[in-house]
């Protein structure tokens, strides 16, 4: 059921996860608890997202930067991401979403990568959301990577002088996916940590003070209301909520 919403609603709406650790220490958990409450969540929050008939979701799950974190915590996280899609994946796709997964995936332990393959291979066959999963992910690397791609080209020198910023994007990881409008980050930091950096450049910024697993559908909805107010220019003078 599409939900009546007469204001301009971000064609990409975009997720920094954040406050699960802190979720978990406010409660004498393990992070890990934590992540495992905050993936309960994220099922949630892309249900809702759906029912906003909003049609591209990203999240950011796991950054290129997350691997400094204790081997606990990142062996536990590792675990929960194929628990998860063994547990959703399937009911998820029914509900019309198309799951595509993010960033430097062969880095990513086997049954991980055994999984996202499974998922990425069997894409429903209507669908009313691409749900963009970033795991290994860091929009520095990701750049980095596209120049590499780019200089692998059969005539670079060629490539050197035709390339722009349209033809740029061919290289990121996924080059039809909308520039996110709206990058919600929960749990009080106000930074990008290393998301979406080529993409954002026009992206309008929310920030809940809410721990990513209490991220509730009225949160949800506040974020949308302080979008539909934003004043898009693009550098230029009059608001465009349009997308370019
Ligand atoms: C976000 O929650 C999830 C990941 C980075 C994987 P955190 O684990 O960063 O939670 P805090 O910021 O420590 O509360
Ligand atoms: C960003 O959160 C990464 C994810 C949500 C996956 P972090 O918790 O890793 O970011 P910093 O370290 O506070 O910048
Ligand atoms: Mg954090």
């Amino acid at each position: 059921m599409i939900q009546a919403h007469d204001k301009p609603l971000p064609q990409h709406l975009a997720f920094i996860m954040d406050g699960n650790g802190r979720w978990a220490q406010d409660r004498g958990l393990s992070r890990s608890a934590g992540h495992r409450a905050g993936a309960e969540r994220l099922r949630d929050v892309c249900y809702w997202v759906l029912d906003y008939g909003i049609c591209h979701m990203s999240v950011y799950a796991f950054s290129t930067e997350n691997w400094r974190r204790s081997t606990q915590e990142v062996n536990g996280l590792m675990r929960l991401i194929p628990d998860f899609f063994h547990r959703y994946a399937a009911e998820m796709r029914d509900q019309g979403a198309r799951i595509h997964f993010v960033g430097d995936l062969d880095q990513l332990p086997a049954a991980t990568q055994k999984i996202i393959g499974q998922i990425q291979a069997n894409p429903p066959e209507t669908h009313k959301l691409d749900l963009y999963i970033c795991l290994n992910y860091g929009g520095r690397r990701e750049i980095v990577r596209a120049v590499q791609k780019a200089l692998r080209s059969p005539d670079p020198l060629a490539l050197a002088d035709q390339l722009d910023e349209d033809s740029f994007r061919n290289f990121l990881y996924q080059p039809q996916m909308p520039d996110p409008d709206l990058i919600v980050r929960t749990a009080g930091e106000q930074r990008l940590s290393n998301f979406w950096l080529w993409q954002a450049a026009y992206a309008e910024l929310y920030f809940s003070p809410v721990y990513w697993p209490d991220f509730g559908q009225a949160d949800l909805a506040q974020a949308l209301d302080a979008y539909s107010l934003r004043q898009r220019r693009y550098g230029g003078e009059k608001s465009d909520n349009t997308h370019p």
